[in-house]
């Protein structure tokens, strides 16, 4: 079958990563979580303490920072490696990377930075890739485009319920506010802001199961496969 690019979008913890790793597997394809990306990007500012607030400081050092994907084998999981070390867990429970990573990403010399790398990653098409802004800027002409979105309460809950799982203990409040001001910022600022490609199918997977919204996404990638063969 021909490949093709799949660009998934949408709001904050509503199980985009998920459902782009089940098609890569399910495709054989490869993943790329933009996210990851935005938050490796701000996990090195706050390690060497570079005020993203001064956008030439964070320009200057943009260069110093080299993300790669590894693939870990106790796990069975793609890793997030940053300059060559692993930082998947830390990107994932680190407060201060949760509540500065959408302010990181509003700033345009970020998004040149990583916008460019992520269209190399594409350019042989055979992916998914999900963040924000894929279907309409990353990835403007892929062949599919999804909008994911989802109750924020649910959405909350299911972000509280990995991080239980990962050993972070935080209220449910806490989780609601930090998704909620993430969603805000994520949808407003200058610069490719959150929104639906004209093109893109929105999927509302509050109650869909997993298996269910991927049943229902391969429906639509083998109706579009028959129709490019
Ligand atoms: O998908 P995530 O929650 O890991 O993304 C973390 C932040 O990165 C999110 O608040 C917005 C930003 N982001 C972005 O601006 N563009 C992308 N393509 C992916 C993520």
């Amino acid at each position: 079958m021909k490949k093709i690019t799949i660009a998934i979008d949408g709001y904050s913890s509503c199980g985009k990563s998920t459902l782009a790793r089940q098609l890569a597997k399910t495709l054989n394809y490869h993943y790329v979580d933009t996210g990851a990306m935005y938050r490796a990007v701000t996990l090195y500012l706050l390690q060497n303490q570079i005020d993203f607030h001064h956008s030439d400081m964070v320009t200057n050092c943009l260069s110093q920072i080299n993300i790669s994907f590894g693939f870990d084998e106790a796990t069975q999981t793609q890793i997030t490696l940053l300059n060559g070390e692993n930082i998947e867990n830390e990107i994932r429970i680190n407060p201060r990377v949760a509540s500065a990573v959408s302010d990181v990403s509003a700033l345009s010399e970020v998004r040149k930075f990583l916008v460019k790398q992520q269209q190399v990653f594409g350019q042989n098409k055979g992916i998914v890739m999900d963040g924000r802004d894929i279907g309409t800027v990353v990835f403007p002409n892929a062949e599919i485009k999804l909008f994911i979105t989802a109750d924020p309460k649910i959405r909350a809950q299911r972000r509280l319920d990995e991080l239980k799982e990962k050993g972070q203990h935080t209220s449910f409040e806490e989780v609601l506010a930090n998704l909620e001001k993430r969603d805000y910022i994520d949808c407003n600022r200058a610069d490719s802001p959150l929104m639906k490609a004209e093109d893109a199918i929105e999927i509302d997977n509050s109650d869909l199961s997993r298996e269910e919204q991927l049943e229902l996404v391969l429906s639509f990638v083998k109706n579009l496969s028959l129709s490019l063969n």
